[in-house]
């Protein structure tokens, strides 16, 4: 069972619970960074803006294949209550993935609202199965329990057989 975990991370909170996934169970990351970088400012003036708008960010990489890949898991932090641009990105991004499975978290300081519902509508729409999604937010993602779930709920849909890098 191979699994690919697909992230982006504007301050590294994504991208720490994306290396326990990979980590405990395994498998490739895919971090995925905007051609344009954010700053600041610009992360909540532009990004944010485009977050509602639901639009997508120009990101290497570019194309993610998955094809080889039994199961998915994509990462993203909160952006205006949406998935960052980045990740709509990503999805888009993807080949390969008819009749996949995914497992989505976000990460957010206070209130995720639908960024996982439509992330996973747009998953469904791409033929994709929706196994499982995890908010974290602040306290969260200092919450081992929490971080323990994902990774069970990861191993399950991953199968038995997964082998675990020690
Ligand atoms: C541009 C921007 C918009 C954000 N919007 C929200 C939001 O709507 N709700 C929320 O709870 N947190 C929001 N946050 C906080 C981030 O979602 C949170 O800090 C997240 O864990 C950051 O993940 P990262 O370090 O992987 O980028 C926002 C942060 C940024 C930079």
């Amino acid at each position: 069972m191979s699994i690919k975990t697909i992230f982006y991370s504007y301050s590294g909170i994504t991208r720490g619970i994306a290396e326990k996934i990979q980590l405990e169970c395994g498998g490739d990351l895919v971090e995925v960074k905007t051609v344009k970088s954010y700053s600041a400012l610009s992360a909540y003036s532009k990004g944010c803006y485009r977050a509602m708008k639901g639009e997508s960010d120009v990101i290497e990489p570019s194309s993610i294949d998955v094809s080889e890949s039994d199961l998915l898991v994509i990462g993203t932090p909160v952006w205006a209550f949406r998935a960052a641009p980045a990740i709509n990105a990503a999805l888009n991004a993807l080949t390969g993935c008819e009749g996949k499975s995914v497992i989505l978290f976000a990460t957010c300081s206070a209130k995720a609202k639908d960024t996982l519902p439509r992330l996973a509508e747009a998953l469904t729409a791409k033929n994709v199965q929706v196994a499982g999604s995890f908010v974290f937010d602040k306290n969260d993602v200092q919450n081992p329990e929490k971080i323990d779930a994902l990774i069970a709920a990861v191993k399950l849909a991953g199968g038995a057989d997964i082998t675990v890098a020690v």
